[in-house]
């Protein structure tokens, strides 16, 4: 058994075929993912709403993508693995260089995620010449939220242009991949067809190479609204709640334990231990 590689990856686009991504954080979750046959994992920040309940990606930091990539390695054995590189951790070439180190040799992820498009150009370049695969990711970028909103991205002309422009100047660096996220379907498809690297969509439409989406939405593990671009392929969270108000109810009624969870004492050995007493 070996782990999907890059060379896999592009295969599938070069193929026609379509890529499922999907965030793991931990090692039941990549243990499922694997079992559900997903062949591309990604240990991505927004673990800092999901699994440490933060408002935004912001407050996670290296340390963080370290300690769920780790279990995420343990997890999984046939998974291409991306990590996400947080907030600010690849400000300048250096900072990307040591952030990427920490996150590979201590993490193990096999490859890493950076939002933004030429103005990081520079930086993926260097990545990759360095042995790093990096994969890109435009359209809502939710580390710079403060900036642009948690809106749909490049609707009108010269947006649309520029995330174009933005997607080659990426795989010109070296990208092995992008992540496009909440823009329009149109705009997926034409990056798509425009770049010889798989496009990722999320919220982008059915025109990309594959698509990526969050565990806890797939899962239905939250109540309440879920964001437009997913879909809730079953109402997990539901049935956990259902599960555990069993369990409580049984032990506070005292049906459970029963005999069938319980271990018993040879009768000389009770006998032994009352006489003890
Ligand atoms: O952090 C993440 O989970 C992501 C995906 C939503 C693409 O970047």
């Amino acid at each position: 058994m070996r782990r999907t590689t890059i060379a896999d990856f592009q295969k599938m686009k070069d193929e026609g075929r379509r890529i499922a991504m999907l965030t793991a954080y931990d090692y039941a979750s990549a243990l499922i993912a694997e079992q559900a046959g997903v062949p591309v994992i990604l240990v991505g920040d927004s673990l800092g709403m999901v699994m440490q309940g933060q408002d935004t990606t912001l407050p996670v930091c290296v340390d963080d993508m370290i300690y769920h990539a780790r279990m995420v390695m343990r997890g999984s054995h046939k998974a291409l693995v991306v990590v996400d590189l947080p907030f600010l951790s690849y400000a300048t070439e250096q900072d990307a260089v040591d952030a990427a180190r920490r996150v590979m040799q201590e993490g193990g992820g096999q490859a890493l995620k950076l939002e933004g498009g030429r103005e990081i150009a520079p930086i993926v370049r260097r990545l990759t010449e360095m042995g790093v695969p990096v994969m890109g990711h435009l359209g809502l970028t939710p580390q710079a939220q403060h900036q642009i909103g948690l809106r749909a991205q490049a609707k009108q002309v010269e947006a649309a242009r520029k995330l174009l422009d933005d997607a080659r100047a990426l795989e010109e660096a070296g990208a092995f991949g992008i992540v496009l996220e909440v823009i329009p379907a149109e705009l997926g498809e034409l990056v798509s067809r425009s770049l010889t690297i798989p496009t990722i969509g999320i919220g982008a439409g059915a025109g990309c190479d594959g698509q990526v989406q969050v565990w806890h939405d797939v899962l239905g593990l939250f109540e309440g609204k879920s964001p437009r671009h997913a879909h809730r392929f079953a109402e997990v969270g539901e049935q956990m709640v259902g599960a555990l108000s069993h369990y409580v109810r049984q032990v506070e009624e005292g049906s459970f334990p029963t005999q069938a969870q319980s271990i018993s004492m040879k009768p000389d050995v009770l006998e032994a231990l009352k006489m003890k007493g």
